[in-house]
């Protein structure tokens, strides 16, 4: 039997990057999934390629009743829902006093009231299941400085704190909450539409910088990420809730 059997899933920004690696390792482990997310033609695909125990919704994770919708799907076409990850997010490099705020505004609308929309849709639903696990996707930047992240990290570190407060208030009802904080790692956020042709990410200069301040040595993939994720939804974490788990290779304190 695998770790997922009969588990239903909900993970936002499902269509591409961290959120298809998460959806793979979940599918893998036996969970069924409802991917969220605004990339409407990306998310179909990644669905349909998943043999029917993936279902994708239009989800802007900024709508209260978009987040509905996508509880009330993983609902009818798998019966319930277990399992929470808020993994969309987006980010922005803008020095400190160029960046308007309408851009800190976006940011933080995206990355923390999208996770807090997403928290208070999922727990009526899995209470009704008799408990859950929730990972929200922080970042290494909420202990890592970089200083072009100031629109970014400081909603990673809201996220951080939201996610603690969420585990002390609903452990009684057997629902974990935890945080991952990954280090760089190889989705289309940090690469945009790929690489060209023949070019590795450690021959970008920026990224070659981002990278030798990693022990490691290379930044994450992001199955990588997704094993973690699909641990700690797992009855393995069972008493691992409120913790903040950096994956990041050391590369916090380098
Ligand atoms: N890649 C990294 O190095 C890294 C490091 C630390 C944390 N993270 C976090 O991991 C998460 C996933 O990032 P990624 O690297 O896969 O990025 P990505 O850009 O490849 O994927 C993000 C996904 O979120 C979706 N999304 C954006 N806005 C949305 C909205 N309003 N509603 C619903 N979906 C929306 C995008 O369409 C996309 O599919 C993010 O929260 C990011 O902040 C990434």
């Amino acid at each position: 039997m695998a770790r997922l059997d009969g588990k239903v899933a909900l993970i936002s920004g499902g269509a591409r990057g961290l959120g298809a690696a998460i959806t793979a390792a979940l599918v893998r482990d036996g969970a069924r999934v409802v991917i969220g997310d605004v990339l409407d033609d990306a998310g179909k695909a990644l669905a349909a390629s998943h043999d029917g125990k993936v279902a994708f919704c239009h989800l802007d994770v900024r709508e209260e009743a978009q987040w509905a919708d996508a509880v009330a799907l993983a609902k009818a076409r798998f019966g319930g829902l277990d399992i929470l990850v808020n993994n969309a997010g987006v980010t922005l490099a803008v020095p400190l006093e160029e960046a308007t705020m309408a851009q800190y505004r976006w940011v933080m609308d995206i990355n923390y009231w999208g996770t807090v929309l997403g928290t208070r849709a999922a727990l009526p639903a899995m209470r009704a299941r008799g408990g859950g696990a929730i990972v929200n996707l922080s970042s290494n930047s909420t202990r890592k400085i970089f200083p072009l992240a100031v629109t970014y990290s400081p909603t990673k570190a809201a996220v951080a704190n939201f996610t603690k407060i969420t585990a002390a208030q609903y452990a009684h009802e057997n629902i974990r909450a935890n945080s991952i904080h990954p280090g760089p790692t190889e989705t289309p956020m940090l690469l945009g539409d790929g690489l060209p042709q023949g070019l590795q990410a450690a021959d970008i200069p920026a990224i070659r910088e981002v990278i030798d301040r990693i022990p490691m040595g290379r930044m994450a993939q992001p199955s990588e990420q997704a094993d973690v994720v699909a641990f700690l939804v797992s009855d393995e974490a069972r008493y691992v809730t409120g913790a903040e788990l950096f994956v990041d290779g050391a590369g916090t304190d380098a």
